[in-house]
């Protein structure tokens, strides 16, 4: 099961409602989770949960322990979101950022719909800092019973924006050459793996994305070296976005991400990316990734590994009641979709 926001964190500490949630889809052979935040300035959206204080942790705990229960799997998704968030997220500071250049786009705020602010750029002792905030986020992972984590290097949130040139402009040690833009994402990395060893560790990376008007002048050499040198770790495996019809509408660099990178890499590769039963069984055979992963399907269907066992038909997802419902009715569009047997 992809990583999903789902934004049903109270004040960002998981629920009870979260537990039944993610454990309603403990037959999934991996559960990754929300994108978890990993200090209080990385917080991109309101109800977000955080996996940076004792009682975050304490509050993870309830749902890991439910699917375990139920005999899943569950690596959480560990994120900073940088230049992609609000002051008023933020109790008035500034979003932080590799350099001070802004998004594209818009973001739901406490205040409502708002642009994208110009970030404030890191101090170079900063970005240590924040590398050290996601290795004490998977401690805290472990602590709270997590299997695994995965690092949220997708979609133009502060991985990405280092590693891209067109959101990293600076002149330090993490700035430059892809050597050191990928610095940032390479030591974060190493200092998860020192936590819990890389068999416990995967990434998520979109090298076509476009999202948040992300862009690089050379993104194949820059994705390329970048999963190379992901090669040393040993890692649980990558995880690799196709991009979405938007963004082949749009253009992107790279229209084939698997069949481009898979060179590079010598470990597991899980595809994602507008799969369904019938396409995930293909790549599977012709060795091309090692693992699919299934985001929106299973939003609508707690029970998908079982509707693909039985060729059973699919629920189709609500898109209104994703985030929230207008009544914040939070179980509704969340923890309601049927399962076969009912
Ligand atoms: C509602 C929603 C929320 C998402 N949130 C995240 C997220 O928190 N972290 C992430 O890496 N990807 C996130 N994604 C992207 C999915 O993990 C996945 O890459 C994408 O949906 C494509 O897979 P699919 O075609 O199987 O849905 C989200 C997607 C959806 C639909």
């Amino acid at each position: 099961m992809a990583p999903m926001t789902r934004l049903r964190a109270t004040n960002s500490i998981p629920t009870s409602l979260m537990a039944k949630y993610y454990a309603q889809r403990a037959s999934a052979g991996l559960i990754i989770t929300e994108c978890t935040m990993v200090s209080p300035l990385s917080n991109g959206y309101v109800n977000c949960p955080g996996i940076y204080s004792a009682e975050q942790a304490t509050a993870w705990q309830q749902v890991t322990d439910a699917v375990h229960q139920k005999g899943g799997r569950i690596f959480l998704q560990l994120w900073h979101s940088g230049r992609i968030a609000h002051p008023s997220l933020l109790n008035g500071k500034l979003p932080v950022a590799p350099s001070a250049i802004a998004a594209v786009g818009t973001l739901h705020s406490a205040a409502g719909k708002v642009n994208l602010d110009t970030p404030r750029a890191l101090a170079t002792e900063e970005v240590s800092q924040i590398v050290e905030q996601f290795r004490q986020g998977a401690k805290n992972a472990l602590e709270a019973g997590f299997d695994g984590v995965e690092l949220h290097g997708t979609f133009g949130y502060l991985i990405d924006q280092f590693l891209q040139d067109g959101s990293n402009q600076r002149t330090d040690r993490y700035g430059g050459s892809i050597e050191n833009r990928a610095r940032f994402l390479l030591e974060v990395v190493e200092a998860v793996c020192e936590v819990m060893g890389g068999q416990s560790v995967g990434i998520k990376l979109s090298p076509s994305s476009t999202f948040y008007g992300m862009h690089d002048s050379n993104p194949l050499a820059t994705f390329s070296y970048a999963i190379e040198q992901l090669n040393r770790f040993k890692l649980a495996y990558i995880h690799l976005m196709e991009p979405t019809e938007d963004d082949l509408k749009h253009g992107t660099a790279i229209d084939a991400v698997l069949s481009t990178f898979r060179p590079f890499y010598l470990g597991s590769i899980v595809t994602n990316g507008g799969y369904d039963k019938f396409k995930g069984n293909r790549i599977l055979e012709t060795g091309a990734a090692d693992l699919v992963s299934f985001g929106k399907p299973f939003i609508a269907n707690p029970d998908l590994a079982e509707r693909f066992a039985m060729d059973a038909p699919l629920n189709n997802v609500n898109f209104a009641n994703i985030y929230s419902t207008s009544d914040r009715d939070l179980d509704r569009g969340y923890i309601d979709y049927p399962f076969l047997d009912s």
